[in-house]
């Protein structure tokens, strides 16, 4: 099966690559040619941010690849800082000039919080700035909206006070932080879950438990804990520089046994590597 190219669909019916090529900590000055590599080897789906200072490549990349804006599916986010409605449609236009792009096929509130205030609570800010998402939604320039870092309380706040429920969190998922509460929110109001560091941002490779099964399939390390966001259901974007690797990330044809499940359900939390 060809995971760059199938779908998960969203809640308002759109269709979405199952897997995402990350940009996150992906210089501009490399962001050109890793996402046209991404793009040459198969990769549709492509995640971006105005905090990752790399929209200008990514966009020259995409426009460059030849591969028809239809069948790309380009995400990009909401600067969490730039809250309220009026900064967020400027916010918007400004991020879909960077990426030379007529519309986004996902526009992301990037945090509940602005970046240097992280738990503070921004409920009515959160809603401004939702109801901006939902109007440019409305008229066509984004063809699905969401959220990222949200947990349960800033979903409901959204729920709450705004008209269109979100068709994507992105949160940080992978084996070893499987962040249950706020996935089962997610799945009972059917808003599909992006997992963000899915490889914990490299530091899986070192766990001895995931080399000694993922050799037993005889896959990577990596192949087993993408087939994981997988099987959970969520949609993983892994980064990588490396051509070879961006391919290897993409082959998932093999069954994780329910015994296996059960180890990596139960696994320590795995911290990052920043
Ligand atoms: P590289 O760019 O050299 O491939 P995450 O997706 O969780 O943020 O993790 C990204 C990190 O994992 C990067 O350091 C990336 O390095 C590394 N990585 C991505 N894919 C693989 C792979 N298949 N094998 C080994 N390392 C990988």
């Amino acid at each position: 099966m060809n995971y760059l190219i199938e779908t998960y669909t969203l809640n308002n019916g759109v269709k979405i690559p199952k897997i995402a090529y990350g940009t996150w900590q992906i210089p501009n000055e490399e962001a050109y040619q890793t996402t046209l590599d991404a793009i040459r080897v198969g990769y549709r789906h492509i995640d971006t941010a105005k905090s990752y200072h790399n929209e200008e490549a990514v966009g020259r990349a995409i426009r460059d690849s030849g591969v028809s804006r239809d069948e790309l599916f380009v995400v990009s986010k909401l600067r969490a800082p730039a809250l309220g409605y009026d900064q967020t449609i400027q916010a918007f236009n400004l991020q879909l000039q960077e990426l030379g792009l007529d519309y986004m096929d996902g526009y992301l509130m990037h945090a509940p919080w602005p970046w240097d205030k992280r738990g503070e609570s921004c409920d009515v800010e959160n809603v401004q700035a939702y109801k901006a998402m939902e109007d440019l939604y409305k008229q066509g320039k984004i063809r699905a909206i969401g959220v990222s870092n949200f947990n349960v309380h800033d979903l409901q706040n959204i729920l709450d006070n705004c008209e269109i429920v979100p068709m994507i969190n992105q949160i940080r998922f992978s084996v070893g932080y499987t962040q249950d509460e706020i996935v089962d929110f997610c799945s009972k109001h059917n808003i599909l879950v992006e997992a963000y560091s899915p490889l914990g941002t490299g530091s899986v490779f070192q766990d001895e438990t995931l080399i000694d099964m993922a050799s037993k399939y005889h896959v990577s390390v990596a192949q087993l804990c993408l087939r994981y966001c997988l099987d959970k259901g969520t949609l993983p974007l892994p980064k990588s520089k490396n051509r070879e690797r961006m391919i290897e990330n993409a082959k998932l044809d093999f069954l994780i046994s329910d015994e296996d499940q059960k180890i990596l359900d139960e696994m320590d939390e795995i911290k990052r590597m920043l």
